[in-house]
């Protein structure tokens, strides 16, 4: 997993938790890195599961809101990183089904070593978008979340359901209905 989103990562749990929480966290993880990450570094997703499952147990919030709450709070980090992305698409939809085929192929090309989920577009029309996403991760709660800051960047109502096609979580539907 990429530095960036342990960085950004630890100041979320910063901001919201507090400096207390954040070096509780590191030092019950037991992390090899020790909580120093740099954005462009590569370090084992283990840590991740480490960090917020010690979150969630210091917190008492339960894993996947918080996975939730931190893809609302990454997409700030992804709209100041990447501003053209958002003025190359002209609606949520097309920039949510553009993932898969324009978005993350540009992040494996400036990081080999990502990471990065499949968002497999069952079907798009202009009001409705059915998309699957797979990844051994299983983190489409942090989907979720930059979807739903996605479509408010754009000021689309949308109801966002969610549907796990498998116990573990890896591979989950999504379906994007318009509100009008
Ligand atoms: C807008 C520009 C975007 C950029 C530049 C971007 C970039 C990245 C990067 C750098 C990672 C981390 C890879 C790693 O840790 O190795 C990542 C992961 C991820 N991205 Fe994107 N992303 C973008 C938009 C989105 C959007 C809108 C979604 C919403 C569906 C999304 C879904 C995810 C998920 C769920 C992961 C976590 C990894 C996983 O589930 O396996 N990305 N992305």
């Amino acid at each position: 997993m990429k530095g960036i989103v342990f960085t950004e990562f630890l100041e979320m749990v910063e901001q919201k938790f507090g400096l207390e929480t954040t070096d509780t966290i590191i030092t019950k993880s037991n992390l090899k890195s020790e909580g120093v990450y740099t954005s462009v570094g590569t370090y084992d997703f283990g840590e991740m599961v480490s960090l917020i499952t010690n979150l969630s147990e210091e917190t008492k919030i339960d894993v996947p809101t918080l996975i939730y709450t931190y893809g609302l709070y990454f997409f700030d980090t992804l709209k100041n990183g990447y501003p053209n992305i958002f003025k190359h698409y002209k609606t949520g939809f097309n920039l949510i089904s553009g993932i898969e085929k324009h978005i993350h192929v540009h992040v494996r090309k400036i990081y080999p070593d990502a990471e990065l989920p499949s968002f497999i577009t069952h079907e798009e029309t202009d009001t409705k978008l059915i998309i699957e996403y797979q990844s051994e991760r299983a983190m489409s709660s942090f989907a979720q979340g930059l979807m739903e800051r996605t479509l408010e960047h754009y000021n689309e109502e949308v109801t966002i359901k969610k549907e796990l096609l498998n116990s573990d979580g890896t591979k989950v539907l999504f379906t994007l209905v318009r509100n009008v």
